[in-house]
């Protein structure tokens, strides 16, 4: 009966909260009741030996602490009553105390960050698409030009369905990319932030859930100058003005040209030659034009219209800004870690 001893001790918690003191009179009624000889706690201590071992201490701190809470509220009692004659009624709010701290919640650093790529892109027209993370084959890997044998549909790297085996978890936001081009015409100016998917060994840099925002803007005679001036916008917003970039070819099936985009993020300690591997540039994300044989999988003429896209991870860049060591922290809901963002 354990659970109910602990239940009897919230009660008197609450009764010792909730008495009503009034007057000197009150008061020493107040403590016969609490911390008399023959106080209600007393009974409540002689019972310990009902409690399992494990949760001894923590019983003795309960019921010390409800002793305690009495003898606080006896003292403010009986100085209340001396000071104002014993009409006043001690157990009656004080309107004119300042209002007690509501501890409120607080977003998590990766809404944060976010948030803060949707705002950025936000001012430069980018409306925010948003779409399913249970996909199927034909959106995440067929329409983006993934070819049947790429390793990345690889049971080793894709968690599927096990009931439909066309079914799996988004592996990047890149799935919102042919979602919305086959239900929209151009022009298309899409941010889509969410939560991707990959069977990956959790440590503490890579885990197999994390986000991810995709971009991607379709209309007439884009250019590879527009996706670097957009990128580089939005570097200097993200990190600060003086922020350079750099594209490095690469490779993506889903555009063509494909780069990735490192910035500038300086050798000034130890941190940075680890982070950097040596060299002052990190990699931020993966860009390209669209492929026009991703259009026209997406029902747009490639001949009318060209497009930039990008997409990048956000838990990295969350650890940047905020000097987080490791990725696991972000999954396991630590209040100690999850107040340090409010
Ligand atoms: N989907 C890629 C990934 O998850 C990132 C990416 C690269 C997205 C190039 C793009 C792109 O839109 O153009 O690694």
């Amino acid at each position: 009966m354990i659970g109910d001893i602990f239940e009897e001790l919230e009660l008197l918690r609450h009764e010792v909260e909730a008495c009503s003191i009034e007057g000197e009179s009150g008061a020493e009624q107040f403590r016969q009741l609490y911390l008399g000889s023959k106080n209600k706690l007393k009974p409540l201590f002689s019972r310990i030996t009902e409690v399992e071992a494990s949760r001894k201490k923590e019983f003795g701190q309960r019921i010390n602490s409800i002793k305690q809470l009495a003898e606080e509220r006896f003292e403010a009692a009986k100085q209340n009553a001396s000071t104002s004659g014993s009409k006043m009624d001690v157990s009656a709010p004080d309107m004119s105390l300042p209002a007690r701290d509501l501890s409120s919640g607080s977003k998590h650093p990766i809404t944060l960050v976010m948030d803060r790529i949707v705002s950025i892109f936000g001012q430069i027209g980018f409306e925010v698409a948003e779409d399913r993370e249970i996909e199927d084959e034909w959106h995440n890997f067929t329409a983006l030009n993934t070819p049947d044998d790429h390793p990345a549909r690889d049971m080793q790297d894709t968690f599927y369905l096990r009931d439909f085996t066309s079914r799996l978890l988004r592996t990047h936001t890149s799935s919102v990319q042919s979602r919305f081009m086959t239900s929209h015409k151009p022009p298309i100016r899409i941010l889509a932030p969410g939560k991707v998917y990959r069977n990956e060994t959790i440590s503490a840099r890579s885990h197999c859930q994390f986000h991810q925002v995709e971009g991607l803007y379709i209309d007439r005679a884009v250019s590879m100058a527009d996706l670097k001036q957009t990128l580089l916008y939005f570097a200097k917003e993200m990190f600060g003005p003086e922020t350079r970039i750099r594209l490095r070819p690469s490779y993506f099936p889903f555009t063509e040209p494909s780069a990735e985009m490192d910035i500038y993020w300086g050798l000034k300690d130890e941190t940075d030659h680890r982070i950097t591997k040596g060299t002052g540039w990190l990699e931020i994300l993966g860009c390209g034009m669209v492929d026009p044989a991703v259009l026209s999988n997406c029902g747009i003429d490639p001949t009318e219209y060209s497009g930039f896209a990008f997409g990048m991870g956000i838990e990295r860049q969350a650890m940047l800004l905020y000097k987080i060591p490791d990725i696991r922290y972000y999954f396991e809901n630590d209040l100690r870690f999850l107040r340090q963002f409010s």
